[in-house]
């Protein structure tokens, strides 16, 4: 199966797809892109999330061939010209990377959080947040991150 999807701003076309394959393995396996991890495949934690068509997915929820005609923007792509996006600063000064698995799925929802909600409270954020795991830091400094990234992104910071 040929899969045509805009990836990060890019068009590609994949061949060779398999009908039962993931987006999630579309592009960590095919397309070198690494940043979005694998780790329950079964849509529990989180770590996989990238935007569809504006939109965070469990992209190891998607099938491939979902994707077709389709906009998805990964971790790496929220980066710019001008190095890591502020969200990824965020988690970055406010320590809230362990080991890291979590993070780019986080990185990713909080980045549809603070675009939709401003100023998110607690509530809204742990809400936004609920179907991303994390085992090693006991989630404070995620907040932390989370209020971070939205008050400098309203220049609050
Ligand atoms: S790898 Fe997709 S939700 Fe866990
Ligand atoms: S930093 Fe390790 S799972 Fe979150």
């Amino acid at each position: 199966m040929r899969v045509n999807v805009t990836v990060n701003g890019s068009a590609a076309t994949v061949d060779d797809v398999w009908e039962g394959e993931s987006l999630l393995y579309l592009l960590r396996e095919r397309m070198g892109l690494p940043g979005s991890k694998n780790a329950c495949e079964q849509g529990e934690c989180g770590s996989c999330t990238v935007y569809l068509d504006g939109l965070p997915v469990c992209s190891c929820l998607v099938a491939a061939g979902q994707a077709e005609g389709r906009a998805v923007r990964t971790v790496e792509g929220l980066a710019g010209a001008g190095g890591l996006d502020p969200v990824q600063r965020a988690f970055v000064d406010a320590g809230a990377v362990q080991c890291g698995f979590c993070t780019p799925g986080l990185v990713v929802q909080t980045h549809d959080l603070i675009a939709r909600v401003p100023a998110p409270d607690d509530a809204e954020i742990r809400e936004a947040l609920a179907g991303n795991l994390c085992r090693c830091t006991g989630y404070e400094k995620i907040l932390d991150a989370v209020r971070l990234a939205a008050a400098r992104r309203r220049g609050d910071a």
